[in-house]
Order: C-alpha cells, then sequence, then structure tokens
C-alpha cells in the first residue's frame, strides 16, 4: 500500500468546510463557513455571462488577464495606496486562498520558519507546512485587547530561520483591524530580520466604527517585501468564482507568477474579467457593502451577548468571536459545535480550529459568521436561544 506524505499527514482536514457539511447534513443554519446566503450583485452576473457570450472562454495569461490587473493597479494605488505596475507587480490567482499558499511556496525554503499570530485563519499553517516550512505562531492575548506584544514579536524574530509572517487585517476570526503603530512594528522587524510580510487584507472593505484599513505594503519600508493579498470572494459575494490575487516587488512577483503558472495555469478567464468590471462599481457599493453588514454584525452580536455568550466585538470582517463558557461548563469546543448543529440546528466553528494542533487556547471558543441575510440570523438567533436556554436531552 503506497504511504500519504509526511508532509500531507502535518495537518488535517479544514474544520471550518468539515462544519459546512455538518450543517448540511443535519439541516443546520450554517455560520460557520464565510460565504453569504444572498446574491452577489447584479452586474456582476451580467458581466459574466457577458465575458462567456463574448468569448472569454480560453486560457488568460498565466498571470492575469490585462483588462483585470489594469483594474487591480488602479483600486491599489487609490484604495490601498500602494503602486502597482499591472504587468510587473500583479499575479491573478484562484482565489485569495492560492494566492497565499503560492506566495510562500514562491518565496520561502524549506527550514524557513513563518511566524503566524493565533488564532488565525486555519490555512495558514498548512500554506506553510507546504512550502517546506515551520509555523511558528505568535499568540495575540485576548487579555491584552488582541494588541501585537513587542517583546513577543522580537522573540518569534529571534529565530535565524524565521523569514516570513503572515498578517490577515482585518482580521478572521477576531475582527482585530491592526493599526497604523502595529503595522510598523510588524515592518521594522521585517526589516531588521530581512524578512517578507504576507498580508492578506480580504476584508479590506468590511470595517466598522470608523476603523481605518491599513495595508502594510504602503508603509514605504515595506514596499519591497510585502506580498499584498487580496480577492473578490468577500467584497462582491462571489466566494465560488476563486478569484483573487497578489500584489509584489517585481522580482519576488515574477517567482508567484512561476509557481502561480505551474499549480493552475490561470484563474477562470471570463469571471476575470466580470471581476474587472466588479471594480468599476461606485464607492457607494462600499459603503452600502458596510452598512449592511454593520446591520447584521448588530443583529448576531446582541442576540448573542443576551443568550449568554461573552463575545469580541469585531471592528472589521464578519464573524463574532465568542465565549461559551457561561453557558456550557463541561464541554469543550468541538462538543459544544458539534452539539449545536445536531440540537440547535446551528453550525459555528469550534475555536481550537485557529489555534495551533493541540493547544487549549480556544477550548471555550466557538466563531460565528454573519455573512449571511438579517431573515437567516433571526432564525439562528431564535435557534440559539430555544437551544441554549432549554438543552433538549440527548
Ligand atoms: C482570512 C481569509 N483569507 C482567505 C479566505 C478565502 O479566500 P478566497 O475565497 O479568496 O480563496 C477566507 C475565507 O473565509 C478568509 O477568511
Amino acid at each position: 500500500m503506497p504511504k500519504t506524505s509526511d508532509k500531507a499527514k502535518l495537518f488535517t482536514e479544514s474544520v471550518i468546510r468539515g462544519m459546512t457539511r455538518l450543517a448540511t447534513k443535519y439541516g443546520a443554519i450554517n455560520l460557520a463557513q464565510g460565504f453569504p446566503d444572498f446574491p452577489c450583485p447584479q452586474e456582476l452576473k451580467d458581466a459574466a455571462a457577458k465575458a462567456i457570450f463574448e468569448d472569454y472562454n480560453q486560457y488568460s495569461v498565466t498571470w492575469g488577464s490585462p483588462i483585470l490587473r489594469e483594474a487591480i493597479a488602479a483600486k491599489a494605488k487609490r484604495f490601498n495606496k500602494i503602486e502597482a505596475e499591472p504587468d510587473e507587480n500583479i499575479v491573478i490567482t484562484c482565489g485569495t486562498t492560492e494566492a497565499m499558499v503560492a506566495a510562500q511556496i514562491a518565496l520561502i525554503d524549506p527550514g524557513d520558519e513563518v511566524i503566524v499570530f493565533s488564532p488565525h485563519y486555519e490555512n495558514y499553517a498548512p500554506d506553510a507546512i507546504i512550502s517546506g516550512a515551520r509555523p511558528v505562531y505568535l499568540e495575540l492575548d485576548e487579555e491584552q485587547g488582541f494588541r501585537v506584544n513587542e517583546e513577543k514579536l522580537k522573540e518569534a524574530f529571534s529565530s535565524p530561520r524565521a523569514k516570513g509572517i503572515v498578517l490577515c487585517t482585518p482580521n478572521n476570526p477576531i475582527g482585530k483591524v491592526f493599526s497604523r503603530d502595529e503595522l510598523k512594528l510588524i515592518g521594522d522587524m521585517c526589516n531588521d530580520r530581512d524578512a517578507i510580510c504576507f498580508t492578506d487584507e480580504i476584508y479590506e472593505h468590511i470595517v466598522y466604527d470608523g476603523f481605518e484599513h491599513v495595508s502594510i505594503g504602503s508603509l514605504p519600508s515595506m514596499a519591497d517585501r510585502t506580498v499584498t493579498i487580496s480577492g473578490f470572494s468577500k467584497t462582491f459575494s462571489v466566494t465560488g468564482w476563486r478569484v483573487g490575487y497578489t500584489i509584489a516587488e517585481f522580482q519576488l512577483s515574477n517567482a508567484i507568477k512561476k509557481v502561480h503558472d505551474f499549480l493552475t495555469v490561470g484563474a477562470p478567464h471570463p469571471l476575470q474579467v466580470a471581476c474587472a468590471k466588479a471594480l468599476t462599481l461606485p464607492d457607494s457599493y462600499y459603503r452600502e457593502l458596510k452598512d449592511e453588514y454593520d446591520k447584521r454584525r448588530n443583529l448576531l452580536l446582541s442576540s448573542l451577548e443576551s443568550i449568554g455568550f461573552r463575545c469580541v466585538k469585531p471592528h472589521g470582517a464578519y464573524y463574532i468571536w465568542c465565549d461559551f463558557s457561561e453557558l456550557d461548563r463541561e464541554s469543550g469546543d468541538v462538543t459544544f459545535a458539534e452539539n449545536l448543529v445536531r440540537n440547535g440546528g446551528v453550525a459555528g466553528v469550534p475555536g481550537s480550529s485557529f489555534f495551533m494542533t493541540g493547544s487549549t487556547r480556544g477550548s471555550k471558543r466557538i466563531r460565528f459568521t454573519f455573512s449571511k441575510r438579517l431573515e437567516t440570523l433571526e432564525l439562528a438567533s431564535r435557534r440559539l436561544e430555544n437551544s441554549l436556554a432549554k438543552p433538549r436531552a440527548a
């Protein structure tokens, strides 16, 4: 019997995507995986259909349709304050997911260390491992308001093998929006250690309470050592389209381009053309996006708090990180989440999946997404209330 690779043994299947399967099996409302249950803008559907009828049906240039790269360069300049040449600095990928792993494969060597802030989106550790690197976890302390701790950051970078750091701002799962000062601190460390910052900014347009999204790649000292990663899934509610991108210095971008080519050849061509159209939507689109998510955030947050969860109020992205200790003193996070799907009809993601394997830090935490219609969130709130106020017999 042939054996599986040692690499593949170092990580498990995605718990988030596993919870979606469990939700489907039990007919539960899926507040586990971050995708909308409402349609994408009509303009995008029309643009995608038009692109197919106009015969954008063959491979695009491997690093992306020029139409889309030009649109991204303009958006990066205006919104992210990053200068990018469409032909030299941008690679279109199959989602942000491919962007992150292709960038790490291209720029990290086996034996290197990649620092990952925890709690973290669960793809980051497998991304480092697939690149042959070792993920090193740097915890953002909940007790300290999840602020970046300079001493801990220095310690993580003290290893001579530290080659990269993964940033996610606005953050999944805790909703933190990294401040300019924190980004400066991280940038200074990267410069000191000649390291690369891989920054996942997929939630860049979803920020609340006057918080400002800052791209670390816009700091002058970071322009040449940042891979800025984003995509269309969340901003335009098209998670199934699989279009994302990297922005990086020319040499870095060339390495990413090669890896991307041999991994996928290219992202779906007609959908790239439609994504270029998405970038022509007016500013009011982005205001409405924020306002709509703000309403959903407030609804779910107040329901969860009134039921007895202790919640971290997110300043960005579309997740709520909750402590369920007051509702269930005995169960661990996996049991709590599985019971909630089976008996309560609502799926969330167990907190432990956002920490390194074996850590107990997430054992009383669960993450819920509010990327759903208000009616869905109202129904989910009623179900949670019924289930947790009067637990059904097993
Ligand atoms: C932080 C983060 N990055 C990336 C992704 C996936 O992005 P994409 O659909 O562009 O691959 C997600 C999806 O939930 C996410 O939360």
